[in-house]
C-alpha cells in the first residue's frame, strides 16, 4: 500500500510512504517521545518514512540505507510518486544537514561497516527502523547492537516478519506501549524497546 505523507514543516511538500496511514502518527510519536540522537532506517525508497522520521526529531542524525540498485520509478509504479516526490523531498524536505543517504547492501551484516559503525558508536538513544527486503534477517543481524533504552521498529509484522522466526532475537526487548494502537488500527508496524543487555 502507498499513502501520502504531508510535510509538517514545508508547505505543499508530500511524498509516499509504503505503510498504513494510521501508523504515521504512531511511529512519529514513538520517535518524538524517545528524542533519539541517532535514527537509522533501512529501505529509503521514495524518502517518505525518511521525511517522517526526520520531522519527528530533526535534531537527530539520520542515516537511511537502500540498495545501489533501487529504482524509484520501478518501485513506485508511478513516475510522479517516485522521481518527482523523492527529488523534491531531498531538495527542500530536510531542515538541516543531519540526514545521510547511504547506498549499500543492508544484508551484509558484519560486512556492512557503515551500519555496524553507526550502531556501535556510543550515542544514545537510537531509533532503528527495518523496512527493506528481508526484515527477519535485519533483526537477526543488527538488533544485538542496540543498547538498553534504544528502540527498534519493523514493518510487515505478521507477514514478512514472523514471531517464531525472530523470538530469540526479541528476547531482550519489550513491546512498546504504542503497539496497542498499531494492533487496534490493523497496522503491520511493531515497535520494541531494548530492555536487557544480555
Ligand atoms: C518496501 S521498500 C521501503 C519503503 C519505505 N520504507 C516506505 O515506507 O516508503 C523496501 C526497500 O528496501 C530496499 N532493499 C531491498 N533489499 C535491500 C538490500 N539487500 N539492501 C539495501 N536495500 C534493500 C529496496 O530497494 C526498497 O527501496
Amino acid at each position: 500500500m502507498r499513502n501520502w505523507y504531508h510535510s509538517k514543516f514545508v508547505p505543499g511538500l508530500k511524498t509516499v510512504i509504503a505503510h498504513e496511514a494510521a501508523s504515521f502518527a504512531v511511529i512519529s510519536a514513538a520517535v518524538s517521545i524517545l528524542s533519539p540522537r541517532v535514527i537509522l532506517e533501512t529501505g529509503t525508497a521514495c524518502c517518505g518514512l525518511t521525511l517522517l522520521l526526520h520531522e519527528s526529531c530533526p535534531s537527530a542524525s539520520l542515516y537511511s540505507f537502500d540498495s545501489p540498485h533501487f529504482n524509484e520509478v520501478r518501485w513506485s509504479g508511478f513516475r510522479e510518486y517516485g522521481e518527482k516526490c523523492a527529488k523534491k523531498v531531498r531538495e527542500v524536505g530536510f531542515v538541516n544537514k543531519r540526514v545521510h543517504f547511504i547506498k549499500d547492501d543492508i544484508l551484509l551484516g558484519d560486512g556492512n561497516s557503515d551500519i555496524i559503525s553507526i550502531l556501535t558508536t556510543p550515542k544514545y538513544p537510537k531509533f532503528v527502523y527495518f523496512d527493506n527486503g528481508n526484515k527477519e534477517k535485519e533483526i537477526e543481524l543488527y538488533s544485538k547492537y542496540l543498547e538498553v533504552g534504544d528502540i527498534m521498529g519493523v514493518h510487515d509484522w505478521g507477514k514478512e516478519v514472523r514471531l517464531e522466526k525472530v523470538k530469540d532475537h526479541l528476547a531482550p526487548f519489550i513491546e512498546h506501549p504504542l503497539n496497542f494502537f498499531l494492533i487496534k488500527e490493523n497496522c503491520t508496524t511493531r515497535i520494541f524497546i531494548k530492555n536487557d543487555d544480555q
